[in-house]
């Protein structure tokens, strides 16, 4: 069994974690259970590159039960549990390539390692799985059948090679099923992006201006949740229609350059480059902190900031920016998911149904191998609905269903005012 995990002897504090996450993840231990009778895996080698955290441990151990072979690399160099990487490879009997913290060239050479497994199923969070394969080991493709791809930075990036009709073997765009996006996106992201900056800063929330670029799912999340705290909330958007809804959703919105001058904490999730460039810097608030919680550091011109400031590190995941006029910022997390990096990611509650949909995916992909051709396809609304239901259940909620008068009323077209 491969793997290059930081220290095996961290397996029993890894295995009492996951534990504690399956209990808020009833939907995928329902589809674990039922995986470890029909079996649907059998033999199929899967390579998964995701954040290897509890949650994805609970996962992982779905598809094992379900007969799956898995691969494991991270899909941050920063959001690796060690503890848990150590009790996948020691109980869950999983490979493991992730050590939080490794660098670059590892990074990628534990990519690489998932991709000499010959993977048929690949599970990313980004896309680096398949854009690596697709580059550098073509000689993979044949063997594939299918992928699913979790976050919307990596659907966006599959969408553009189905454009260039670079991508040859279909992909279920797993972010876009209603069940991921609408939970994962907005609560997951909200909470668990001010979880980490109360982790790295321990600063009081109540009565700062948090600054945040893009207005998705993920920004209305941490908007939702900044406000909650206290903050005054700016948001900074490109696209009027969603920048209007953050103005009537009750927040100031302007330009980055004007935001500086106001901002405490800088939050971007826009999945772009550079939102937070020299112009902001020039304007920037001194103490401002500035962090990221879209998929990859490419956010704020950190290499900028790197070659004008003098940098210190204050504390684990907070870096001081000293820029030649005195004034001083701090950047969490290398600018990397602030969320994964400082603090534990999304709650396992909302991860359960992201994950739910992951390995329905897989299974559906495998169930429909042959009928299915090159590209990004959506999630079927039946297994998205599904996991609606199921997870309204295990909640312990119930909803009305319409009665046969009411299902004849909506289909009708002749009934107007009464
Ligand atoms: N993405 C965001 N939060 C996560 C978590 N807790 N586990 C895996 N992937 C995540």
């Amino acid at each position: 069994m491969g793997c290059d995990i930081k220290d095996r002897g961290l397996a029993d504090a890894g295995r009492a974690r996951i534990e504690w996450a399956e209990a808020d993840m009833p939907v995928l231990v329902a589809i674990r259970e039922r995986f470890a009778v029909e079996r649907p895996f059998e033999g199929v080698r899967m390579g998964c590159c995701m954040h290897v955290t509890t949650e994805t441990a609970n996962l992982v151990r779905a598809l094992v039960a379900g007969g799956a072979q898995v691969a494991l690399c991270a899909s941050n160099p920063l959001s690796t549990q060690d503890d848990v990487a150590a009790a996948l490879v020691e109980y869950y009997g999983a490979d493991v390539y992730a050590i939080k913290g490794e660098d670059t060239e590892t990074y990628y050479r534990h990519i690489d390692s998932v991709i000499a497994t010959a993977p048929q199923i690949t599970m990313d969070d980004g896309a680096d799985v398949v854009g690596r394969m697709h580059a550098d080991f073509p000689q993979y493709l044949d063997g594939i059948v299918g992928g699913t791809e979790e976050t919307t930075t990596g659907v966006i990036r599959l969408k553009a090679m189905a454009a260039d009709g670079a991508l040859k073997y279909p992909i279920v765009a797993v972010n876009d099923a209603n069940t991921k996006h609408m939970f994962d996106n907005r609560y997951g992201t909200g909470q668990s992006t001010i979880d980490g900056i109360i982790r790295a800063t321990n600063r009081l929330i109540a009565g700062r201006t948090v600054v945040i670029s893009g207005y998705g799912w993920c920004g209305k999340g941490a908007a939702m949740r900044a406000r909650g705290l206290g903050a005054k909330v700016i948001v900074c958007e490109v696209d009027p229609l969603v920048a209007l809804e953050a103005v009537m959703d009750g927040h100031r919105v302007m330009k980055a350059a004007d935001a500086a001058r106001e901002c405490d904490i800088w939050i971007t999730v826009t999945g772009d480059l550079n939102v937070i460039d020299v112009p902001a810097f020039e304007n920037l608030k001194p103490e401002a902190i500035l962090c990221n919680s879209g998929h990859f550091n490419a956010e704020i011109n950190i290499p900028w900031l790197r070659e004008h400031c003098t940098v210190r590190e204050v504390k684990p995941m907070v870096e001081e920016f000293t820029f030649a006029d005195g004034r001083r910022c701090y950047l969490l997390a290398e600018g990397r998911l602030v969320n994964l990096s400082a603090a534990e990611g999304h709650p396992a509650e909302v991860m359960d149904m992201s994950f739910a949909n992951q390995a329905l995916a897989a299974e559906w992909m495998l169930e429909h191998a042959s009928e299915l051709q090159p590209g990004v396809i959506d999630m079927p609304r039946a297994i998205d609905d599904d996991i609606a239901r199921l997870k309204l259940e295990c909640m312990g909620v119930e909803i009305d269903t319409l009665t046969p008068e009411q299902v004849a009323y909506l289909n009708s077209w002749d009934a107007g005012t009464v």
